[in-house]
C-alpha cells in the first residue's frame, strides 16, 4: 500500500516510539526502517533492551548496493519482531557509519517502494530532519510524510519551517505525495485545530499522552494487562486507519491529475 515516513523537527517528540507502536498495530505485514542517522539503533537498544544481536544491516546494504545485490540483501537483513507481522531494518550503530549511507538512500527508497508488490507496507523512522546523512530521499519518495510534533510552542516553532517546506515540495511534485502531522499529546497546551492552523498542514491523527505505555515501545518496559487496549494503542490503530485513508486519497488525486494531463 504505502511508504510512510515519520520524522521530527526538534526535541524528541516520540518518532521512534510512534513508528514502532504504529508498526505493531499495522493491519498488514509491514517493514519498519530505522533510518535515523544519529545511530544507536534505537529499537534494538530500546524495545529489545539490547537483547538481540545487531546484524549491521545498513552496512551490509551499502556493500550490497555497490555489487548490485541490494534487493536480495534487503530481504536477508530484515529481522522479524516476535508476535507480530513486523520486519525490522535496524539502524546504524553510530553516526560515523551513517556518513556512508548517502548513496544508499535513493536506491533503498526504490526497493522499499517495490515491496508493495509483495503486500508489505513500509514505515520509516527518519529521525530529526536536517541532520548530516539524513534520509531525505526517503522523505521525497514517500506516499506520506508525517511530522511528529508535541503541542508546545518550542515544538511547533521548529516544526513550522518544515511543514512549509514539505507543503511546497508536495505541491510542486518534488516531495512526498502527501504531508501531515502526528500530534503527540494534544492539549499540552494546544489543540489539534490550533496546531494545524499554525502549521498549515493537517493533523492526520492525535496520539494519546501515555508515558507508561509509551515506555513499552521506547525502552522495552513490560506491558501491563491493559497495554493492549490502552489509549495509546487505540490511537496507534486510529493513526493506521487515518494513514490508509490519506494515502488512498492522495493516490486518487494523483490519478485524476494524471488523467487530466493525458
Ligand atoms: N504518546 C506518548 N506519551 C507519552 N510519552 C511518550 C509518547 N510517545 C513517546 N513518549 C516518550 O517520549 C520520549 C522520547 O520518545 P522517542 O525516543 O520515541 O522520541 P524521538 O522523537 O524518536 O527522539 P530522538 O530524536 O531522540 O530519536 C520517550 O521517553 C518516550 O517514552
Ligand atoms: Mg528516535
Amino acid at each position: 500500500m504505502a511508504l510512510v515516513v515519520l520524522a521530527s523537527a526538534s526535541g524528541a517528540p516520540g518518532v521512534t516510539t510512534t513508528a514502532l507502536g504504529l508498526a505493531l498495530c499495522w493491519p498488514r505485514p509491514v517493514v519498519l526502517v530505522d533510518a535515523d542517522p544519529v545511530g544507536g539503533s534505537a529499537v534494538l537498544a530500546g524495545y529489545f533492551r539490547g537483547g538481540v544481536a545487531h546484524n549491521d544491516a545498513m552496512v551490509q546494504l551499502v556493500l550490497a548496493r555497490r555489487d548490485g545485490r541490494l534487493p536480495d540483501e534487503l530481504r536477508a537483513v530484515l529481522m522479524p519482531v516476535p508476535d507480530s507481522e513486523v520486519l525490522l531494518l535496524p539502524g546504524v550503530r553510530s553516526h560515523a557509519q551513517a556518513a556512508s549511507l548517502g548513496e544508499l538512500w535513493p536506491e533503498l527508497g526504490l526497493e522499499l517502494r517495490a515491496l508493495e508488490a509483495t503486500g508489505q507496507d513500509v514505515i520509516v523512522d527518519a529521525g530529526r530532519l536536517g541532520m548530516v546523512s539524513s534520509p531525505a530521499p526517503l522523505v521525497e519518495q514517500a506516499d506520506l510524510a508525517l511530522l511528529v510534533v508535541r503541542s508546545d510552542l518550542p515544538s511547533l516553532a521548529a516544526a513550522r519551517q518544515w511543514a512549509a517546506t514539505w507543503g511546497s515540495a508536495r505541491d510542486d511534485g518534488t516531495g512526498a505525495a502527501a504531508a501531515g502531522l502526528v500530534l503527540v499529546g494534544e492539549g499540552r497546551p494546544y489543540t489539534a485545530g490550533e496546531v494545524s492552523r499554525v502549521l498549515q498542514i493537517p493533523v492526520v491523527e492525535k496520539v494519546a499522552w501515555d508515558e507508561r505505555t509509551a515506555q513499552v515501545f521506547s525502552v522495552g518496559q513490560q506491558p501491563s494487562a491493559k497495554s493492549g487496549n490502552s489509549r495509546l494503542v487505540r490511537s496507534y490503530r486510529a493513526l493506521a486507519g487515518a494513514i490508509d485513508a490519506m494515502v488512498a486519497s492522495a493516490r486518487q488525486d494523483a490519478a485524476v491529475r494524471g488523467g487530466r494531463a493525458t
